[in-house]
């Protein structure tokens, strides 16, 4: 790994953007499942330390006071949180749009019911495998395919619009048609194909979860003609991922710019997985209010912006569309959260990640290594 650059910082930081879009409120890091390509950090944060329901009621005054539009109800598996009905009421009381992430796991239609009843709009249902073993080995759990369509029919039958997730790897793209399928029997409006992104969990597990060559251009004419035939019935959403890309995508739809994320605790962070980068020291919602931790905290002025790019992004067109990709890669791949995100085929170490791609895939698939222990 290179030493990480140390840039000059602007004197005075970037005016802010008007508003974040979104709130990532991760309620907890709590889960029943223990999927191998988990974002959450390495180190989670332990029940007893977790924001209480009137501090996240206080959160969400500000974050419509702001101009938040989206909560995002996240975790770990926010379903465990008894107070995540009274969350979501408040939520819609300030105006906001509410989303729930959950794995589905343990969701009773009494419960389903209740979180419509309390303003939920919108659910998104994650999906390991349509192959029931496979299902239990990507989420390091049991009986995971058949609890995740018992939940799928209680949201629908709550009247719940539905996304479904699925993560996708070496383990299960060749899976990505029965995907399609399911999400259509499941009454989704909408899939999700979500590559693994290689940060926390997924960066240790890398070489069991990477696809190859083949198989991601072999999804992606998959998704083209799928997108033709479902037309008006399934939106899927569907990008290749970064290992294969030429481009980055505009990671967090660019630093600071749209998303907030608070972690159980209370940390507010630009994504994430932006504890990660070791030099951002983050404020809390204990100590400060949203609005100034967005406008002026240091982790979102740091690459807020085009000020901090290095060459090539400092030059290139493309700068105020991608904004240099994502900060976590290009800290997990070189060292360096300010260098260019080797994605990128102008970066220096483009090469480098696309070659080691294709090694990890090529090379039998090691077995995974587990949040609980363990190995499968
Ligand atoms: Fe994006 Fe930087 Fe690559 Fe240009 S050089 S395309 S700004 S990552
Ligand atoms: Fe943190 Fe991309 S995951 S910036």
């Amino acid at each position: 790994m290179n030493e990480p650059s140390a840039l000059p910082q602007l004197a005075s930081p970037p005016a802010p953007p008007p508003a974040p879009m979104g709130l990532l409120a991760e309620l907890t890091h709590r889960c029943p499942l223990a999927c191998p390509y988990c974002s959450n950090p390495l180190m989670l944060e332990r029940a007893a330390d977790e924001l209480d329901t009137d501090t996240w009621r206080r959160i969400l005054d500000e974050a419509a006071k702001l101009g938040v539009l989206q909560v995002h109800f996240s975790g770990g598996e926010p379903l465990i949180r008894k107070d995540l009905e009274a969350l979501i009421a408040h939520a819609a009381g300030c105006g906001l749009y509410t989303n729930l992430i959950t794995s589905g796991i343990a969701l009773t239609q009494a419960r389903a019911n209740a979180l419509a009843d309390a303003g939920l709009d919108h659910a998104q249902l994650s999906l390991q495998d349509t192959d029931a073993q496979g299902a239990d080995r990507f989420a390091g759990s049991k009986d995971t395919l058949a609890k995740k369509t018992a939940s799928a029919a209680m949201l629908r039958a709550a009247d719940l619009p539905l996304t479904l997730n699925a993560v996708m790897h070496r383990g299960n793209l060749d899976h990505l048609e029965a995907m399609i399928e399911t999400a259509v029997h499941f009454g989704a409006g909408r899939l999700e194909v979500a590559h693994v992104q290689y940060y926390g969990w997924a960066l240790r597990n890398r070489a069991a979860l990477m696809p190859t060559r083949a198989q991601i251009d072999r999804a992606t004419a998959i998704v083209t003609a799928a997108r033709a035939r479902l037309s008006g019935a399934l939106v899927i959403d569907y990008v290749v991922p970064d290992y294969y890309a030429s481009r980055p995508k505009a990671c967090m739809g660019g630093w600071g710019q749209r998303f907030l994320n608070i972690d159980p605790v209370g940390r507010v962070l630009p994504c994430h997985a932006a504890t990660t980068i070791p030099e951002l020291v983050f404020d809390t919602v204990h100590e400060k209010s949203l609005a100034e931790i967005w406008e002026n905290s240091s982790p979102f002025t740091r690459f807020r912006g085009t000020h901090w790019m290095p060459e090539p992004c400092r030059s290139c067109e493309r700068k105020e569309m991608d904004w240099g990709g994502c900060r976590c890669q290009a800290l997990a791949l070189t060292g360096d959260a300010a260098a260019t995100d080797p994605a990128c085929s102008l970066s220096p170490r483009h090469a480098e990640m696309f070659t080691t791609a294709q090694t990890e895939a090529a090379a039998p698939a090691p077995k995974f290594i587990y949040r609980r222990g363990g190995s499968a």
